[in-house]
């Protein structure tokens, strides 16, 4: 594993408020810094908001306030809602913030020294939705294809950065290594985009016509707006932290498919340009739909993660939203789908699981733990599941197929409630002479519960705290992942009484 793991999520624009596709990326992000943390890695996980450019200032505008204090507003709002779903961020990176400004103006002079950036002029299609030129071959019917929306005609005199200049150095690199966009889908239309005339990158607007972006440090007539501006928040962040040398290179981007382009053709440009390492990967993620659509304010779809998280719990949307969705495809959303995953996976598996187990030590041994001892081969078959989940697990991790790690867990799980039911402890108990053995059965349970908790413990982190809890179990001895099956209670450690961890939903 890498010495330092550095994951981001995009900068989210700040015309909207969160809703489950921010979310998604976010999860995404939050449940990987945690999977590396628990590992040992050093790891920073940034997120923040996009607060320059045409469309803010639009939206600003349009709720009659000045950009500042529209930004303060929603930016604060994208915060909290992060913070109110737990969200384990070490960054909350701010393109508004006058530390990220003055970093982006060392850039762009550092780039204008070396005639990377020149004076030229501007002609072509421009969708503000989107806030970059399009070329009349990326246009569905001559709308843009992700807005639906005609876009309009520019032509104004402008600074320019020479994307062509290193547009082959970066196929190259991509060419060389297969990892550096993920799923692959995403890495063949990258390289096809490659192939083609890309053209410079405008990077300016005129400030008589856009005000709210940040000034070019050689010119302050003009001002820099969206990509150049916001892509630069993966080194700006760890610049303010102090942290440039040992974060950079970035180990993940995590984005939607929407924003490919500038993350994989615009932004290794920009990096090759001001002598940066390109990052390690990026990671392309799909779109969620609502109930068979796309959603939108108008068709009042738009699905909000602080409802879903009032209603069913972090965990559960956690759980749903990284189960459902294959990294890199669509999915749908539907409150049904979720509940049925609540109830099937997380009642019945998980839940299941911790009920029994408690319920039955507290029974039989008043929540005593009882020596592992006599020891059947089921046992051993059943620390085997355990142990192919975790090696399971790292490997899908690694190909960020979340629903798959995920499978890999429910699958012992599954193993240890079958475990419970062949093995019929309820049974046994009613034969005094078979109590050692109830006892080691129980012991069993627990330890598949201690490593379920754990394993868990980066996708539902509220459940795993609670389950170690109810063990009683020290959090040292809970963030040690290598603990010898066997080895994490004592005989006559007290557990706690049965929890009920996910209550069932009636739909
Ligand atoms: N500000 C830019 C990103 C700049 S990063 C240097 C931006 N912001 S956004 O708020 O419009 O979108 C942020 C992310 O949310 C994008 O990755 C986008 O793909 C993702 N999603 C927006 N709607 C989504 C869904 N319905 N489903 C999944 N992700 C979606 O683009």
């Amino acid at each position: 594993m890498a010495d330092h793991a550095y994951i981001t999520t995009p900068i989210y624009y700040v015309n909207a408020e969160p809703h489950i596709g921010s979310t998604y990326t976010t999860v995404v992000a939050d449940a990987l810094a945690r999977f590396h943390r628990q590992r040992g890695v050093t790891t920073v996980m940034q997120t923040g908001t996009d607060e320059h450019g045409e469309k803010i200032a639009e939206s600003a505008r349009e709720a009659g306030v000045s950009p500042r204090d529209f930004v303060d507003d929603v930016a604060a709002k994208f915060r909290a809602t992060w913070d109110s779903c737990g969200m384990q961020y070490d960054s909350f990176l701010r393109t508004s913030d006058p530390r990220h400004v003055e970093f982006v103006q060392g850039v762009l002079a550092r780039l204008h020294e070396k005639d990377d950036i020149y004076f030229g002029s501007y002609e072509g299609l421009y969708c503000v939705g989107c806030e970059r030129l399009y070329t009349e071959k990326e246009l569905k019917d001559g709308l843009c294809p992700d807005h639906l929306t005609k876009p309009t005609e520019v032509s104004e005199p402008n600074y320019f950065f020479r994307m062509e200049k290193y547009k082959d150095a970066v196929r190259a690199h991509i060419e060389k290594n297969p990892r550096f966009i993920h799923p692959e889908g995403y890495r063949n239309e990258v390289l096809s985009i490659l192939k083609e005339d890309l053209g410079d990158l405008c990077i300016s607007r005129p400030k008589e016509r856009l005000s709210w972006g940040i000034e070019l440090p050689f010119d302050r007539d003009y001002v820099t707006y969206v990509w150049f501006d916001a892509l630069l928040n993966y080194l700006s962040g760890p610049a303010i932290l102090g942290r440039e040398q040992e974060l950079w290179p970035a180990t993940l981007h995590l984005i939607g498919k929407d924003i490919l382009k500038p993350h994989a053709v615009f932004w290794p440009t920009m990096l090759l340009a001001a002598g940066y390492p390109l990052y390690e990967r990026l990671g392309v993620g799909g779109f969620w739909s609502s109930g068979g659509h796309k959603m939108s304010k108008s068709l009042g779809n738009v699905v909000r993660p602080l409802e879903l998280r009032d209603k069913y719990g972090m965990d559960p949307l956690r759980y749903f939203l990284l189960r459902d969705m294959a990294f890199g495809q669509d999915a749908d959303f539907t409150e049904e789908a979720l509940v049925t995953r609540l109830n099937a996976d997380l009642a019945n598996g998980l839940g299941n699981l911790v009920s029994r187990t408690l319920a039955m030590s507290k029974k039989y041994f008043d929540g005593e733990i009882q020596d592992v001892r006599p020891i059947d081969p089921a046992d051993e078959a059943l620390a085997r599941a355990f142990a192919r989940a975790r090696a399971e697990l790292d490997a899908q991790i690694d190909n960020l197929a979340f629903h798959r790690g995920l499978g890999a867990i429910w699958e012992a799980i599954d193993a240890a409630n079958k475990y419970v039911a062949d093995q019929a402890p309820f049974k046994l108990a009613k034969d005094e002479d078979q109590k050692p053995r109830v006892g080691a059965i129980l012991h069993n349970c627990v330890e598949a519960l201690r490593v379920s908790a754990q394993l868990v413990a980066p996708f539902l982190p509220e459940s795993a705290e609670r389950i170690r809890e109810a063990l009683g179990l020290a959090p040292e001895k809970f963030a040690r992942l290598d603990l010898a099956w066997g080895a994490a209670f004592e005989t006559g450690h007290r557990l706690g009484g049965p929890i009920n961890l996910f209550p069932r939903v009636e739909s």
